[in-house]
């Protein structure tokens, strides 16, 4: 028996990359998947229904179950109609997985209000709208005496989480802010019986490819050699996130190759104190050592 057999679950971005791994790997595994993708550029310009089709088409080939939706998941309407899209084709929904993501990278004092307005809505916006619909259906199903074995998995990044990556202002703020925003989710949907992770991936894909430098560092290996950055890497780690017996909740993890390792986030690394109200001089004597 699969690890996800007779689950139900939500990708969104599975046309292409990362996303496209985890829908044959979910499928393989015994899951009924909504293939979501809107399949437009890099930059998240334009829309083409290819790729989730595509993708349907090789779950359904190989004996899969699978439905495509070509939605917008950065809006709100088009978040609630995937989650709806799960519970009318397939009855339920157990798992969602966030993924799909666009790139507009630039430098902070030549950045565009629609370079970082649509980077913060495909990976922020997209995220939260996506959780907020499906969050709702499993408050409704717990509150009917019906309670979920449930899992959500959030995709954060390395840029953002571990590393200050300069020319990503708008988007490692969106993956800093799905990192919080994992946790957060963690601790208020465990009651409804959802799990909430994250995952920080690294692995080869248009997305990677169109970064100066990437395409040399994650080249195709040669024969015989254990490809590091294929994208089929991360799936398994997300498949164990959404399966039934998986226990973990509130972690984010990175992920390339064969390591997996546990990021923790924010905490103090030095204290210093004063009797009553600072001094700005005194901030300034110490503060600095
Ligand atoms: N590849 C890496 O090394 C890496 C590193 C860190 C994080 N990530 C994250 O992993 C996720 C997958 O990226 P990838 O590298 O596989 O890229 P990709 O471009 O191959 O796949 C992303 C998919 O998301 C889809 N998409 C974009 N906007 C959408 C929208 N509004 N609605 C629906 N679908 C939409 C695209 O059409 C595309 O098919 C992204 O969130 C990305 O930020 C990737």
């Amino acid at each position: 028996m699969g690890a996800l057999e007779g689950r139900v679950a939500v990708i969104t971005g599975a046309g292409r990359g990362i996303g496209r791994e985890h829908a044959l790997l979910f499928a393989r595994e015994g899951a009924s998947v909504v293939v979501n993708d809107l399949g437009g550029s890099n930059a998240g310009e334009g829309a083409d229904a290819g790729p989730a089709h595509e993708v349907v088409d090789e779950i359904t080939a190989a004996g899969g179950r699978a439905v495509a939706n070509t939605d917008n998941i950065a809006t709100w309407d088009g978040a609630k109609g995937v989650v709806q899209q799960a519970i009318d084709e397939f009855g339920r929904l157990d798992v969602l997985v966030n993924n799909a993501g666009i790139l507009r990278d630039a430098f902070i004092p030549g950045m565009e209000e629609s370079q970082w307005d649509a980077v913060i809505a495909v990976h922020l916006k997209g995220h939260f709208a996506m959780l907020r619909h499906a969050a709702a259906y499993w408050k409704a199903q717990s509150k009917a005496g019906d309670q979920p074995n449930a899992a959500v998995i959030n995709t954060a990044s390395g840029s953002g989480v571990t590393l200050p990556n300069a020319g990503q202002a708008n988007y490692g703020a969106a993956k800093a802010g799905i990192a919080a925003l994992t946790l957060i989710a963690a601790e208020e949907l465990d009651r409804y019986g959802v799990r909430v992770n994250a995952i920080a991936p690294i692995a080869r894909t248009r997305l990677t490819l169109a970064t100066p430098g990437m395409g040399a560092l994650m080249a195709e290996p040669e024969e015989g050699e254990v490809d590091l950055f294929s994208p089929a890497n991360i799936s398994p780690l997300v498949a164990y996130l959404a399966s039934e017996k998986c226990p973990l909740t509130g972690k984010v993890f990175a992920v390339q190759g064969g390591a997996i390792s546990e990021l923790a986030g924010w905490h103090d690394v030095k204290t210093i104190e004063t009797d009553g109200r600072w001094l700005i001089d005194d901030i300034a004597a110490r503060l600095p050592q």
